[in-house]
């Protein structure tokens, strides 16, 4: 984890322009004018302006299903600011990077330690968490949130978003990194819409032994988010 940390600290410190001074300016570095890369996937282009950027450090989560294979039943990620990074001639290729010290880390470190390690240190390159809810409109089913009321927007009840998935296609990079998705607001005000892309890893085994545990499986993505009213 340390190393995780120290890669993520650096990366985010040797790029600003001044020290952040309060874990409420997010993003770090203004991302209005950034253009997001959907190479030659066919997910929508943004309507709106993006807002912020994240590097989530996390894990989806699969049940074994009675069919023999896994479904996927939520997901958990530390989301970092990368705003400053923007531009940088690597920065399409940062959830490779950090996904070698992820990959590498013991099976001990659990996202849920990242994300308290995030807090202990009161850590100003740390938008939120995302995770999964149920969906707050139906009432069944499980939906993704971005959730930025703990650390970018600590204290503001409104920083969040609970995506809807419009469009899902198959990663470019292969068959082991999840897909590139296309969300729009379902509830929430932090964004109208929600990218992810640049993924790594995540892909669960292709089959499994039903009654089999739960399993986790480490990914690191980028998520982009437009629009919204912060
Ligand atoms: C996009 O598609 C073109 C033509 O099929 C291919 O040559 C190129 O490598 C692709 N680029 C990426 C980033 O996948
Ligand atoms: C997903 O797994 C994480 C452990 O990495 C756990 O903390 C979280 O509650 C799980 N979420 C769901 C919706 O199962
Ligand atoms: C999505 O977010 C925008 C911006 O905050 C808001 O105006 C809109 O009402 C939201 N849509 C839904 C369905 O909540
Ligand atoms: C596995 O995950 C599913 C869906 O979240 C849950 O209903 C089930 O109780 C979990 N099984 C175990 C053994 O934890």
């Amino acid at each position: 984890m340390i190393s995780t940390f120290v890669i993520l600290a650096s990366l985010a410190c040797a790029s600003l322009a001044a020290p952040a001074t309060s874990s409420a300016d997010a993003p770090l570095c203004d991302v209005s004018s950034a253009v997001i890369e959907l190479g030659n996937s066919t997910l929508p282009a943004p309507k709106f302006t993006p807002t912020f950027v994240g590097l989530g450090v996390g894990t989806q989560n699969y049940t074994c299903a009675s069919s023999g294979t896994y479904t996927n039943v939520g997901a958990l990620a530390e989301l970092f600011d990368i705003s400053c990074l923007y531009g940088q001639p690597d920065f399409d290729d940062i959830t490779s990077v950090v996904s070698l010290f992820w990959n590498a880390a013991p099976a001990t470190v659990t996202p849920s330690e990242i994300i308290a390690f995030g807090e202990e240190y009161d850590l100003s390159f740390v938008l939120g968490e995302h995770y999964f809810v149920v969906n707050p409109v139906t009432g069944s089913g499980l939906n993704p949130k971005w959730d930025f009321t703990s650390r970018a927007f600590a204290g503001n009840p409104n920083a969040y978003v609970v995506g809807s998935k419009v469009d899902d296609v198959p990663a470019p990079t292969g068959s082991s990194d999840i897909d590139w998705l296309y969300l729009t607001n379902l509830t929430g005000s932090l964004a109208n819409e929600i990218y992810r892309i640049e993924t790594k890893g995540g892909q669960p085994p292709a089959s499994c032994t039903p009654g089999s545990s739960n399993i986790t499986v480490k990914d690191t993505s980028l998520y982009w988010f437009t629009g919204g009213s912060f």
